[in-house]
């Protein structure tokens, strides 16, 4: 079913986002539109104008999108830390301030007032839902939980001991060929269907890979239970005992969900957009999302911090850490530590903490990595280096002491992340839809450094030095 929100939202921000041409000023005796930037190539003296888009919130853009047509060349962006790739109306980050909101609502709100589904909903349709639309949608969700049971036979052809992100990578890829021919990505009640459908089931997938890891057999979701009950009692019953929901435990699991739900075009959500944008099945391009996830610079920190804070192990280590963080000539980062965007505290770090402090508190866990945190954390916060570079506490310093203190195994931590950015993937794929511009295929452009065009050598006239990774390989063998 299709809310009239979602065309409205879809559609409304195309509209904020008009350019403003109205204005002219005089630049050294020319008139020029103010809403303009002007280009000059020094090799040239040419001048080159690009309109000005002001958004809602942020800084504004120039659109250079006709740049090519314009002056031959292209722009170098590295790591896109300078280029806008799509308008977007779901969520908003200002690093400098520390501020994230989803659809205008700031997240600390959203935790402390909402639950997981609602922020689903929210980031899907532009608004919180009302009683009626959100027992719809829950509804919805709650019967699209099962899966297949021939899907359930890929888990088979896994080693017990795979790391559970790379059967999520498989099993949702798989996902797209039990959805294929039905799914019509052109027709928004079935990109509606198909979201309501991932949403449901990642939890299913997710907690399966790990039943499956310790060789316990799956539990079906129960349509009775919470989003977050259902993914526990999944991970965590058995069909011998009966499970008993520990309400603090299912609250932590709908805060994790919900802060980890969307953060705008970070890696993962621009690697499902540029997979959608080639008009891919959406579960192939959720799982193109989970392979992105997975790194540790990205959603992989969470397992890496637990593991650096293990590897810490006492207080009078932090120093060397700290030390070995600044070093250049070490390749060693703080994990957990530092944002591309956020240069203040990460909104969501600080939810985080607070959750972390309740979740033992009431749960009556002490965690000997807990101290070993907060100590790195006030001693890193002091220190000249991660001053200068404004290096922060993010959202997975802390997500990994709270989860592994609710029973998840470390290699879980990151499942946990994709289960909840899902929705995030997922409204930025509708979202495409939404703009003509947005669905054109995602096709970046180079700066060659290659060898010119040459003529073909016969074998005989090769003379090449032994290449690199040949010499290495050697070494290694040796
Ligand atoms: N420890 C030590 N130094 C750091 C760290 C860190 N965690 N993060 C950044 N720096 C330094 C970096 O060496 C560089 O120093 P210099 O200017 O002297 O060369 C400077 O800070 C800027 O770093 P960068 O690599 O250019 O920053 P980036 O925006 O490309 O990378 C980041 C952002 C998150 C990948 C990086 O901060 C990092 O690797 N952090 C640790 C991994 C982590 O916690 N990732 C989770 C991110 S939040 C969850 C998510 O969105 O997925």
């Amino acid at each position: 079913m299709v809310c009239p929100r979602e065309q409205q939202s879809d559609t409304a921000y195309g509209e904020r986002m008009k350019t403003n041409t109205d204005k002219v000023s005089t630049i050294a005796g020319k008139a020029v539109d103010k809403n303009t930037v002007t280009i000059i190539n020094n090799r040239t003296g040419e001048s080159f104008d690009f309109p000005i888009m002001d958004g809602t919130e942020g800084p504004s853009l120039f659109n250079i999108s006709t740049l090519y047509a314009k002056t031959g060349m292209f722009t170098y962006d590295p790591g896109f830390t300078s280029t806008g790739s799509c308008q977007s109306g779901i969520t908003f980050i200002d690093g400098e301030k520390g501020i994230l909101l989803h659809r205008g609502y700031p997240i600390e709100q959203l935790v402390n007032s909402s639950n997981y589904l609602d922020v689903c909903y929210l980031l899907l349709h532009g608004e919180l839902p009302s009683k009626k639309e959100q027992l719809e949608f829950d509804t919805a969700i709650t019967t699209h939980t099962m899966l297949h049971e021939q899907l359930t036979s890929f888990y088979r052809g896994f080693k017990r001991s795979a790391h559970p992100m790379a059967i999520m990578v498989g099993v949702v890829g798989a996902l797209s060929a039990f959805y294929h021919s039905d799914t019509d990505i052109h027709d928004p009640i079935q990109r509606m269907v198909a979201a309501h459908r991932i949403i449901a089931k990642m939890p299913t997938i997710g907690a399966y890979a790990y039943k499956y890891s310790i060789g316990q057999p799956f539990m079906y979701p129960q349509n009775s239970l919470s989003y977050s009950e259902n993914l526990l009692r999944m991970m965590f019953a058995v069909p011998t005992e009966e499970y008993k929901i520990n309400a603090v435990s299912a609250r932590a699991i709908d805060r994790i969900l919900i802060l980890h739900a969307d953060h705008e075009q970070n890696a993962s959500t621009s690697t499902v957009r540029l997979a959608g944008s080639s008009g891919a099945n959406p579960f192939a391009c959720v799982a193109s999302g989970i392979a992105s996830l997975w790194g540790p610079a990205h959603g992989g920190a969470n397992e890496a911090v637990l593991k650096m804070l293990n590897e810490i192990g006492d207080k009078k280590q932090i120093p060397k850490f700290i030390a070995r963080a600044k070093d250049k000539s070490d390749s060693f980062r703080l994990m957990g530590f530092g944002h591309r965007v956020y240069k203040n505290f990460d909104p969501r770090a600080k939810v985080m903490k607070d959750t972390c402090h309740e979740v033992l508190n009431e749960l009556g866990i002490s965690d000997p990595v807990l101290p070993i945190a907060l100590e790195l954390e006030r001693i890193a916060l002091e220190d000249e280096y991660f001053i200068e570079r404004k290096l922060y506490p993010n959202v997975d310093f802390y997500s990994g002491i709270i989860l592994r203190a609710l029973g998840f195994p470390s290699p879980m931590f990151t499942v946990l992340f994709s289960i909840a950015r899902t929705v995030g993937w997922i409204a930025h794929w509708k979202e495409m839809f939404g703009n003509e511009e947005s669905q054109r295929i995602g096709r970046p452009r180079q700066l060659y450094v290659g060898t010119k065009q040459r003529n073909f050598k016969q074998i005989e006239q090769r003379k090449q030095k032994t290449p690199d990774w040949l010499r290495l390989w050697g070494n290694r063998r040796s």
